[in-house]
């Protein structure tokens, strides 16, 4: 999603005892820190939701990776999805989502996110595709995606960047094996893994806060510096969803789509991402999306 930039601030209500948990967000505050609004703090009740919104969106992606096959279109994929998603009580948020015309995004090789799905693009062997899947459910939000090698075979130099991109949201996870941390400690994180192995991360676009809106604060972005963007306190939902590119971070919307929601390289090399939602809890992240 695209970036917000503003200051928040850590309201405690009149007459509340301060918690352990206001004291340590006041304090950061203080310091000048990026904290959150007590919106963005999830009850355990929205966790559940989200929960559960995330099982779905699962067995979405799961339906996706038994039939995907070389030969098939990125249409029948929406169709999957469509059908699996509303024959088992959720809404595919992408759906209409400010003006996007498919039920998931499909994005093939040098397509970085938001790639619309059609039935003139005919999957083949080698090729690497992400499909990006958010689901409804009694109003909750999850949102998950992953990385296909068409026919399990790809050039070593695509595998391994589909594998670094892999690698890439294993340590913005580890980053987050306890609360407290900051967006930018994760992004940091990335950027490192991404640089050593001679890659990029593209920077136009972010995870995101999530669960009763599609998008939500606090921006997660892949690259950047310790100690900067929000600080995330549990009970916060949100995905890490690093955008690794084989060439240069530059992108850019593909001329050819009248829609303007895909996003590509302007290299022509390839993308790779994977997505998963998250909460943050006293002990660390937990994935809602596995
Ligand atoms: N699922 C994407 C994300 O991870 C957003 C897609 S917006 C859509 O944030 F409209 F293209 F679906
Ligand atoms: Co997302
Ligand atoms: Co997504």
């Amino acid at each position: 999603m695209a970036k917000n930039k503003k200051k928040n601030q850590w309201i405690v209500p009149d007459g509340q005892p301060l918690t352990d948990m206001d004291i340590r967000i006041l304090e950061y505050q203080g310091r000048g820190k990026l904290v959150p609004t007590r919106e963005l703090i999830k009850t355990p009740e929205q966790i559940e939701g989200i929960r559960r919104a995330g099982v779905l969106n699962t067995a979405v992606l799961d339906t996706v990776a038994e039939k995907i096959r070389p030969g098939m279109s990125t249409w029948e994929i929406d169709k999957l999805v469509y059908d699996y998603t509303t024959q088992h009580g959720g809404i595919p948020a992408p759906l209409n989502y400010e003006g996007f015309p498919n039920s998931c995004c499909t994005s093939v090789n040098d397509v970085v996110c938001h790639g619309i799905p059609s039935k003139d693009e005919i999957l083949e062997e080698g090729d690497i595709l992400n499909v990006d899947c958010t689901t409804i459910l009694d109003g909750y939000y999850a949102d998950a995606s992953r990385m296909f090698v068409i026919g399990g075979k790809t050039e070593p130099r695509w595998q391994r960047l589909v594998d670094v991109a892999w690698e890439c949201l294993k340590i913005g996870e580890q980053v987050c094996s306890q609360p407290y941390v900051f967006v930018g400690d994760i992004g940091n994180a990335i950027q490192k893994h991404a640089h050593q192995n001679h890659m990029s991360v593209v920077r136009d676009l972010c995870g995101h806060g999530v669960g009763l809106q599609f998008h939500e604060e606090p921006d997660v972005e892949h690259y950047g510096h310790r100690g900067t963007g929000m600080l995330l306190v549990p009970g916060m939902t949100f995905t890490i969803e690093p955008m690794i590119n084989l060439g240069h971070w530059q992108v850019c919307t593909d001329a050819d789509d009248p829609t303007e929601w895909t996003v590509v390289t302007e290299d022509y090399e390839p993308s790779a991402q994977w997505e998963h939602t998250y909460v943050m809890t006293e002990n660390g992240v937990e994935i809602l999306t596995h």
